[in-house]
């Protein structure tokens, strides 16, 4: 059978070598922004379900008592060691796209109309939206305040007993980090579930530092 060569004009394969037309890839996330965000993934994750075993041992699991205790100040350590890097970052970068502006919360009505299909395109956003800017805020908070709960519940009142006495007594000290952990675990799965769904770029670009840019809309 007789191939047919399709001519390309040369404006056009100029075009598609400069990547016009697959998008280009631009730096995103800092490597220490990556470095954080996985470490700190993983330690919180072993972090919540040690904590969660301690809490109430799971009878099905029969693990060591002292295991888990150990497994839990560790990763409890880890996460705190990688959040010192992501503040460290933040403040040799004076990178503020953390921290919410109270112009990001005017867009979040429209925001919370377009995640639930009332708009085509969320409202225009800095490097992240108003909604992941509440969690993500929220998050650093609530991991700082639990942390300082945490060595208050460890030094078993020989320091920090101002915390003991500022929160009223052990038991309301581990009933909020109980709390705390419980927004943890509702709030990841809507984490996980977006960086899936939304935008697959921003999830490229939490591994390997570069986003791939849609081409350019010329219509
Ligand atoms: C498999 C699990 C996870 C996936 C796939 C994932 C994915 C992502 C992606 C794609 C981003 C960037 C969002 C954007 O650019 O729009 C991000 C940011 C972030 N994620 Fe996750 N994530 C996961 C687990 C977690 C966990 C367990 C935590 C801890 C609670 C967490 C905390 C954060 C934080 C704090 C940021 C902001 C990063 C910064 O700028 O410092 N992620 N995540």
């Amino acid at each position: 059978m007789k191939q047919r060569h399709v001519k390309i004009r040369k404006a056009v394969i100029r075009q598609l070598k400069q990547g016009n037309i697959k998008g280009k890839t631009i730096p995103f996330q800092p490597i220490w922004v990556r470095v954080f965000h996985w470490g700190f993934a993983a330690s919180l994750t072993v972090l919540i379900l040690t904590g969660l075993e301690l809490h109430k041992p799971a009878s099905f699991l029969a693990l060591n008592y002292g295991k888990v205790f150990i497994a839990h100040i560790a990763s409890a350590w880890f996460a705190s060691g990688f959040m010192t890097i992501r503040i460290a970052d933040a403040l040799l970068r004076q990178d503020y796209s953390l921290i919410p502006r109270i112009n990001d919360f005017k867009r979040f009505p429209k925001l919370m109309a377009y995640y639930f299909f009332l708009r085509s395109t969320p409202p225009p956003s800095r490097k992240y939206n108003s909604g992941q800017l509440l969690i993500y805020f929220s998050w650093v908070l609530l991991f700082l305040i639990a942390s300082l709960l945490g060595l208050a519940s460890y030094w078993q009142g020989k320091h920090l007993i101002w915390v003991w006495r500022l929160v009223g007594g052990f038991q309301v000290l581990r009933w909020i980090k109980f709390t705390i952990s419980i927004y943890f675990m509702a709030t990841i799965p809507v984490h996980i579930y977006l960086s899936l769904t939304e935008d697959i770029s921003r999830l490229q670009a939490m591994i390997t530092g570069y986003e791939r840019k849609p081409p350019p809309n010329n219509s």
